[in-house]
This record gives structure tokens, sequence and C-alpha cells, in this order.
């Protein structure tokens, strides 16, 4: 088989996606278009028994958006705020600035032109299972196999949208509260909202690759 033609624009893709939240452009409109085809691309991210039991709530109405928006910064700023005076009085600025950057977004949330929300239909899997869900165990029932098959999914959908020119991020502080979210969404509790993704056209020019530590730090070779 064929490596690609093109290393270092598919090795640029892999290293510079990264969280967007203070250049998230709130003005311009992101078409449905875009945002079905990079959901369409992610599909073909591996999950267990590829039983695709995601489903992925999109968000475009603003008032939906608002009231969603609002409901994760509720959640988020008390959480957050100690986090960064934690990592102030310790002294941690890298650590801060981050802090600081997911308030930033947290205020904005709502207006986000575009809020996806990839749940994992947690009834469709107990039904492959043959076993009856209980209602009040469906928010926290994810199982590490079930998040594994959905964030690899999350991951490619993010990469398609940074290949179009978009932006986003992974959030999920709003877990802490999924109940409030899911009527706010109008969806079943069944769905665990595993995260939320801002998505919107990006300000200013190219990006940059985020720190990470060597690779050799990180593997253990036997
Ligand atoms: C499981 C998980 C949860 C996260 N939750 C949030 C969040 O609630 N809000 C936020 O703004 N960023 C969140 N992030 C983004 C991380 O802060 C970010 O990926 C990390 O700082 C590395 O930066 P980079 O993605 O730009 O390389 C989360 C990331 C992951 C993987």
């Amino acid at each position: 088989m064929q490596p690609f033609d093109d290393l270092a624009q598919i090795d640029k893709l892999l290293t510079t996606t990264k969280s967007v939240r203070r250049r998230l452009d709130l003005e311009r409109p992101v078409a449905r278009d875009v945002v079905t085809d990079c959901i369409r691309l992610a599909a073909y991210a591996p999950n267990a028994s590829n039983a695709q039991e995601w489903r992925w709530v999109v968000v475009d109405d603003p008032d939906v958006r608002a009231r969603a928006g609002e409901q994760y910064r509720k959640v988020l700023v008390p959480l957050v705020s100690t986090m960064l005076r934690n990592k102030e009085a310790a002294g941690d600025e890298a650590g801060a600035r981050i802090s600081r950057s997911i308030l930033y977004l947290a205020d904005r949330m709502g207006e986000v032109p575009v809020l996806v929300f990839p749940c994992y239909d947690l009834e469709a899997a107990a039904r492959r299972y043959g076993a009856v869900l209980s209602p009040e165990r469906a928010p926290t029932a994810m199982r590490s196999d079930q998040y594994a098959s959905i964030y690899p999914a999350v991951w490619s959908f993010q990469l398609a949208l940074r290949s179009r020119g978009l932006g986003s991020v992974l959030t999920t502080a709003h877990q802490e509260d999924q109940a409030a979210m899911a009527e706010i969404l109008d969806i079943p509790i069944s769905w665990d909202q595993t995260c939320l993704i801002p998505v919107a056209h990006v300000t200013g020019e190219d990006f940059t690759p985020s720190p990470r530590g060597p690779v050799a730090d990180t593997i253990v070779w036997r």
C-alpha cells in the first residue's frame, strides 16, 4: 500500500487541530452542509460492533444556543474559577492561561454559531445487549468502551472541521448536569451527551502546534 503523497499537509492537520476558544468567529454563520459533511466523515471512526450508536445533536437555533450556552456557563464557571485560583496560587502560569481561555469561551458559548453535542444512545446499546436500561442510571451509565465508541469519531469530526477552515474545542463541563441540558435540547436523557463542541470559522491566520512533551519520554519499548 502506498503512503499518502502529501505527508506534510496531513502532519500539519494532526498537529495543529487544537482547542480554539478566543479565535472562534462569533459573527460569521456556519453552513449546515459543512457540518453535515464533517459528521459524515466522522462516522468512519472505529466503534464497537460497528453499531454506530451515536446521535449528533446540532444546534444552530439562536434561542436554543443561548439557553444551552447559559447552562454550560452556569456549571463551568464555579468549577474553573476555583481551578484558576489554585493554578495562580501554585504559580502555574501555563495552566492558568488555559483556565482563563476556558472561562472566556464559557461567557460566549451561546454566541458560537453552531453547538454540536455528540451523544451516545445508551438505550440502543442496551437493546443490542438485550438488557433493559434503567432510566435513573442512564446519564451515568457510560462505560469506557462506550466512550471509546464515540470519541474517535469526535476527533475525526474536529479534524474534518479543521481541514475545512473551521475551529472547534472539545468541552465536557455540561456533563455535571446532563438532565438540565437534555431538557433544553429536547432529547432523551438516555442519550449521553459525551461532549459539547462549539463550531465556528476562525479569526486570524494559521495555527501553530500546541505544546506537547517529548515523545521519547512517553514510550516504553520492550
Ligand atoms: C476529556 C476532555 C475534556 C475537556 N473539557 C473541556 C472543557 O470543559 N472546556 C474547555 O474549554 N476545554 C476542554 N477540553 C480541552 C482541553 O483543555 C485541551 O484539549 C487541552 O488544554 C490541550 O490543548 P489543545 O487541544 O489546544 O492541544 C477538554 C479536553 C478533553 C480531552
